[in-house]
């Protein structure tokens, strides 16, 4: 049973092994609270009043989430995996030297009249993305028109919009052509998107069906339920949105951060969409095993991924997991979000234990434990929000 093996671990712990000359706009970080007067020729007139979005797609056998985007001219559409942990918007390219197989059709730039190729110090302009399970996309940066959906009915089209054009690719699910970027970084979706909608989404991911991504203001989240808690950024990862989480549930029993190497007061976990499951440091996360090990009674049984597994035929008797996160947001948890059914009547946890020293480890809180909620990212108010929802129902 290595589940684990099957789930994708994207982005966080990615390692950029960056290029021969540093690129446009590349790893430059672009904080956005700074919301610029700047003209924004980027941006019609028409396209103000609206808010962009896209269709999203679940992929059962990753566990990850995509979303749909045209690029091109004429636009050929693609599917990208939605990663927060990350800050390039890349996808295959034709003439491929090395590709996995994908579903739809590979861009061809040749194809595309609005194609435009980087250049650094007069020639093409690498990249190299190695991400945290191993999988990497090498090319050239290029510019190009991004088209996406948007609520007026008319397409949201962003021109000149920089991404990777990925020729040798190794690591990823047919199911997609590539990654959309949407950390805080300069050549994320979100850095891009134009002044008018900078730093604002929402997600709502569910274990089935179709959902949608929102930009702008359809992805402000309020209303009954909803917590919010402070986002941080850290000078060590800069692209990513951090969350303090001060202590976790496992029913009535809370299981505080203070007094652990995991405690912080400005940010100790990084929300991500592209990772599964939720990794926190050994010296906290085996409090939370143990306690969880206290509370059920069923048969454990041995998992090839040191995950705490359970014979049983139901998800019922696991305890309700609640994460308290800073400004009492606390997060009650469904059972389905931390407790996944490998199949064989066999449920484990979904949170591993990473051996991480607080220099070089990361905790993540995973897109599992995030499932049916509707997450909204404010980067100039600097908050994440989460109201539950039926995320299944919620576009159907
Ligand atoms: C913002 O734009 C307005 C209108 O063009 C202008 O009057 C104002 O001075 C600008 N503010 C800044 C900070 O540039
Ligand atoms: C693709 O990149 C990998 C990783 O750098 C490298 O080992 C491999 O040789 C490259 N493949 C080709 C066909 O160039």
């Amino acid at each position: 049973m290595s589940l684990a093996a099957t789930m994708i671990v994207l982005s966080l712990l990615f390692i950029t092994v960056t290029v021969s000359s540093s690129p446009p706009g590349g790893f430059t970080i672009d904080l956005i609270h700074r919301r610029s007067n700047s003209s924004s020729s980027r941006l019609s007139k028409t396209q103000l009043g609206s808010s962009p979005y896209a269709d999203t797609i679940f992929d059962t056998s990753e566990s990850s989430y995509y979303m749909k985007l045209q690029i091109g001219t004429p636009p050929v559409e693609i599917e990208a995996l939605i990663d927060t942990g990350s800050e390039l918007i890349w996808t295959q390219c034709m003439p491929c030297i090395n590709c996995f197989d994908q579903q739809g059709p590979m861009f061809d730039p040749s194809k595309s009249s609005t194609y435009k190729e980087k250049i650094c110090d007069g020639h093409s302009c690498p990249y190299d993305f190695i991400y945290g399970d191993g999988s990497y996309s090498i090319g050239n940066y290029a510019t190009e028109t991004v088209t996406i959906q948007s609520t007026s009915g008319q397409p949201f089209v962003m021109p000149e919009t920089t991404f990777g054009c990925g020729n040798n690719n190794s690591g990823f699910s047919s199911t997609g052509s590539g990654i959309v970027g949407l950390s805080w970084a300069s050549t994320s979706l979100i850095s891009q998107l134009g002044e008018d909608y900078i730093g604002l989404f929402s997600y709502c991911f569910s274990g089935k069906g179709t959902s949608k991504i929102n930009f702008g203001s359809n992805a402000i989240v309020a209303g009954d339920g909803v917590v919010a808690t402070t986002m941080f950024i850290k000078k060590e990862q800069p692209g990513f949105y951090y969350l303090n989480l001060d202590a976790v549930s496992v029913g009535e029993t809370r299981i505080e951060t203070l007094g652990t190497p995991f405690h912080a007061l400005d940010g100790n976990i990084v929300i991500d969409s592209g990772t599964t499951f939720t990794y926190l440091p050994d010296s906290y996360c085996n409090k939370v095993k143990e306690e969880v090990a206290n509370v059920v009674k069923a048969e454990q049984v041995t998992n090839s991924d040191d995950m705490l597994c359970y014979t049983s035929k139901t998800v019922d008797i696991f305890p309700v997991i609640t994460m308290h996160f800073s400004n009492d947001a606390d997060l009650v948890l469904e059972k389905y979000n931390m407790f996944v059914d490998v199949g064989g009547d066999v449920f484990c946890l979904a949170i591993m234990c990473s051996s991480m020293t607080q220099d070089d480890g990361i905790a993540i809180f995973g897109n599992r434990a995030q499932n049916n909620f509707l997450v909204g990212y404010d980067s100039s108010s600097s908050v994440v929000s989460f109201m539950p929802t039926d995320c299944s129902a919620l576009w159907s």
